[in-house]
């Protein structure tokens, strides 16, 4: 789980403080990062939980004497601030593949949707209007490279689904226009409307 990235971090760090320590330099403040979550797919635990998982780790590693704590929240503070808007270029059927159906939109790798590469930031969808049957999809970006497939995996869209439909990617404020590349393959970068 998430969580054990920081139980790990506090336990290393730990270990450089009473290194340094012996060494006769006293080290006082600690930097946890970033990392801290936002709303993509699937409800990250509350932001109790990973206080209380850090303090555990602290209490653990650091017993009395605890350093002071730097965060860098990046994607909690921003990533609910923005949404991507794309829309639906292109529907295929690929009978040959696992799953068939291609649906390809205008964001993609290169157009501020970095994060998606192998998969590992699963944006929450939404097509608008009102709910319709849908089904798996695969869903890529519009580049033709290999490497513009968003999701093969998970990733359900309705049925009927058509060029010219808008798909939304929600909480999708952080590193998306600034990942978005200038001009790849001719395509223009992303667009930013600030409301
Ligand atoms: C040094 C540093 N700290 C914090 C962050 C924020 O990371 P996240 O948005 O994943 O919380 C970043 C992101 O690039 C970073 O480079």
């Amino acid at each position: 789980m998430v969580l054990d990235a920081w139980r790990l971090a506090i336990h290393r760090a730990s270990e450089v403080f009473r290194h340094a320590a012996r060494r006769g330099i006293e080290l006082d403040f600690l930097n946890l990062g970033g990392g801290w979550p936002a709303h993509y797919a699937g409800t990250p635990p509350p932001l109790e939980t990973y206080a209380a998982s850090v303090n555990a780790a602290l209490q653990q590693h650091f017993g009395a004497s605890k350093p002071k704590l730097f965060v860098e929240p990046g994607r909690y503070m921003v990533a609910d601030a923005g949404i991507v808007v794309s829309e639906v270029v292109l529907v295929a059927e690929r009978p040959h593949e696992r799953v068939p159906r291609w649906v390809y939109v205008d964001a993609g790798i290169y157009a501020g949707l970095e994060e998606t590469s192998g998969e590992r930031i699963r944006y929450r969808l939404l097509v608008p209007g009102p709910g319709r049957p849908s089904g798996p999809v695969v869903l890529s970006g519009p580049t033709c490279d290999s490497a513009d497939v968003l999701y093969r995996h998970q990733v359900e869209l309705p049925l009927d689904i058509a060029p010219g439909e808008r798909v939304i990617f929600l909480s999708a404020g952080a590193y998306t226009a600034t990942c978005s590349s200038v001009d790849f393959n001719g395509f223009p970068p992303l667009t930013m409307q600030c409301v």
